[in-house]
């Protein structure tokens, strides 16, 4: 949605819109400002992680990177996030139905990842479903010894769908969903190289993977278009264009006085 510029807050300078230039540029900035406003991007950018419940560097990208993002209201508008738990396990059918798991980190891991698949199928609310998989994760790297800490978090993170959860992960349904992030996850690559694997616009970029792993907010910062979030700036990403834009933006509003 354009803002009409001849209409729009600058019509007491009628002799700097003369200039076609002119004209177009203060219609671009009363765009942008109108664009900062709104609560959903756009055009979020994809972003895929296939890992693992139990591989200690999953864990920590999650809860050192990606999860530090998504807390910040102005970052994680502009991510389309679709968290694939599986990893480098395997499926098969069964000939009486049954899935089938091994799982990287052995049984517990597939456990973990039908109850992290489970949450993200029964639970509602973005936020607490994001909290309820970083407590997980955070409760397996303070004791890689328990079963796994699905009724502890729950009730840590005060979640509606507690029995659902556990219901799903014990039953068919979680191995249904952790069949389906299996098929995501080889559709996508046959055998996985790296655990997590970080995917920006749904293209693989070695460099990126291997960047985003300490510095996930600068990665994606480089693919969030301009005009970019305060909050990327100073990570690395902030482009030439954003300063052009700024400057060319404080030009236009000193000669709109
Ligand atoms: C199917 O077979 C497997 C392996 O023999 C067994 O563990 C599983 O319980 C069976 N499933 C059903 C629904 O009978
Ligand atoms: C669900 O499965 C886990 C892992 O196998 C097991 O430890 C737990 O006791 C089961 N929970 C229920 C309610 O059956
Ligand atoms: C989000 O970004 C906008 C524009 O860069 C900024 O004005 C605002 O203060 C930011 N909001 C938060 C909560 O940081």
């Amino acid at each position: 949605m354009l803002a009409d510029p001849v209409r729009g807050p600058v019509t007491e300078a009628p002799a700097l819109l003369a200039h076609p230039k002119m004209y177009a540029f203060v219609g671009c900035l009363v765009a942008a400002l109108a664009c900062s406003s709104i609560v959903e991007a756009a055009d979020p950018v994809p972003v895929t992680v296939y890992y693992e419940s139990l591989c200690p560097d999953s864990i920590k990208f999650y809860i050192n990177q990606l999860f530090p993002v998504m807390q910040v209201a102005n970052l994680s508008t502009h991510i389309d996030l679709n968290l694939v738990v599986y990893g480098k396990s395997t499926h098969e059918k069964l000939e009486n139905g049954s899935w089938a798991f091994t799982c990287h980190h052995g049984e517990r891991e597939c456990y973990g990842n039908k109850v992290q698949a489970c949450a993200m199928s029964e639970m509602t609310s973005k936020n607490e479903r994001l909290a309820y998989l970083n407590c997980l994760l955070k409760g397996m790297l303070a004791n890689r010894n328990i079963v796994y800490p699905t009724n502890e978090c729950a009730e840590q993170v005060n979640i509606a769908e507690k029995a659902q959860i556990i219901e799903c992960a014990n039953g068919t349904k979680g191995d249904d969903l952790l069949a389906q992030m299996g098929e995501r996850t080889q559709k996508f690559m046959a055998k996985l190289t790296s655990v997590p694997t970080v995917v920006f616009n749904n293209a693989f970029d070695a460099k990126d993977q291997s960047q985003a792993q300490t510095n996930f907010k600068g990665v994606l910062c480089k693919y969030i278009p301009d005009p970019k979030p305060a909050e990327c700036m100073g990570s690395g990403a902030a482009s030439l264009s954003t300063s052009l834009f700024i400057v060319l933006a404080a030009i236009s509003l000193f000669f709109s006085q």
